[in-house]
């Protein structure tokens, strides 16, 4: 069985086509990371994953369960800790963590409520109004409430955005915690390095659709262009005819040029300059990352209506 099964999901909002038949299926135990730019449609295919919004067309289930045909059963099965810092004003944060355990019918939760509060630094804070507490502490709250009932798929939608450099470590050991417990992770965001150092397998949604859907090995290699940038005391006429079209970029004093992947280039690269007689001033090799493939996958689309089927 997958964790989560998404199979042609659609999604209309009035005469916006937000999500234009994804199918996705999420194996037990896997980090997974689902990615994409503002406005893709993450965030609301999280939504009918919680069974809070409902699709136009296609299902979604969780563990085996329908969400909507097996309402109680697929929410049990998960936890999500949304985008927006919504909250309750008027409790405390073991009031809140109490009401939520109530909600899955469990009354004895106080032991487990501790152990989060204690993971995630907020022991000192179990009495405070979440009102009083800082963003960072509030974000905490919300993961602890996802996990209250111990759910085997947690589902963070952009834990990281905004947050601070220390929050964030202490949320990527967090969520690679759970994930080594064996609980399946999905993660939404669009901080690539995030994704990159995370997620073994990751979809890349763009304007309602699924652009990419690979492990991240894969997604990686898919980019292996390298690049060298030079900067020279003068780019006009370094490099012989055989190796101008590799160049990317220049100006008067930057050259980047597109490195070979297996025979390398740059010894030739090298060689031309110094025969030109130009003075080398600084260099450096820029290895790709996700974010390129990112750019590549999302660029193409570009500038089309979000509306368009
Ligand atoms: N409740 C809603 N009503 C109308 N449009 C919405 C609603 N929620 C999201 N949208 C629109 O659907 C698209 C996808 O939004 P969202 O799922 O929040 O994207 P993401 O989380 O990837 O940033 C956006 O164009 C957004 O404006
Ligand atoms: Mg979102």
């Amino acid at each position: 069985m997958n964790a989560i099964e998404i199979n042609n999901v659609h999604k209309h909002y009035a005469s916006l086509h937000a999500l234009k038949g994804i199918s996705l299926e999420i194996q037990q135990g896997e980090f997974f990371g689902l990615l994409g730019p503002n406005g893709a449609g993450k965030s609301t295919l999280i939504s009918i994953m919680a069974g809070l919004t409902q699709a136009s067309r296609g299902s979604v289930s969780v563990m085996g369960h329908d969400v909507v045909q097996a309402y109680r059963q697929s929410r049990h099965s998960l936890g999500i800790v949304p985008q927006e810092l919504v909250y309750d004003p008027f409790f405390s944060v073991r009031e809140l963590l109490r009401l939520q355990s109530g909600y899955f019918g469990l009354r004895h939760n106080d032991d487990w409520i501790d152990e989060l509060l204690d993971t995630l630094n907020l022991s000192d804070k179990a009495n405070a109004n979440v009102q009083e507490l800082s963003g960072g502490m509030k974000r905490r709250m919300l993961i602890a409430q996802a996990m209250v009932h111990k759910p085997p798929v947690l589902v963070l939608d952009e834990p990281t955005a905004g947050v601070d450099v220390e929050l964030r470590q202490q949320l990527w050991e967090f969520a690679c915690r759970l994930h080594n417990d064996g609980h399946t992770i999905v993660l939404t965001t669009h901080y690539l390095e995030e994704a990159e150092a995370l997620c073994e397998r990751i979809a890349i949604i763009n304007r309602g659709e699924m652009v990419a859907l690979d492990s991240k090995q894969a997604l990686l290699a898919r980019c292996p262009e390298r690049k060298l940038t030079l900067t020279l005391s003068d780019t006009g006429s370094v490099l012989p005819a055989s190796l101008e079209q590799d160049v990317i970029s220049r100006d008067d004093r930057q050259l980047v040029i597109k490195l070979d992947k297996q025979q390398g280039n740059v010894g030739d690269i090298l060689s031309a300059v110094q025969s030109s007689g130009a003075q080398l001033i600084d260099l450096h090799i820029e290895e790709p990352g996700l974010e390129e493939v990112f750019i590549e996958l999302t660029r193409q689309q570009h500038g089309q209506e979000s509306t368009d089927d």
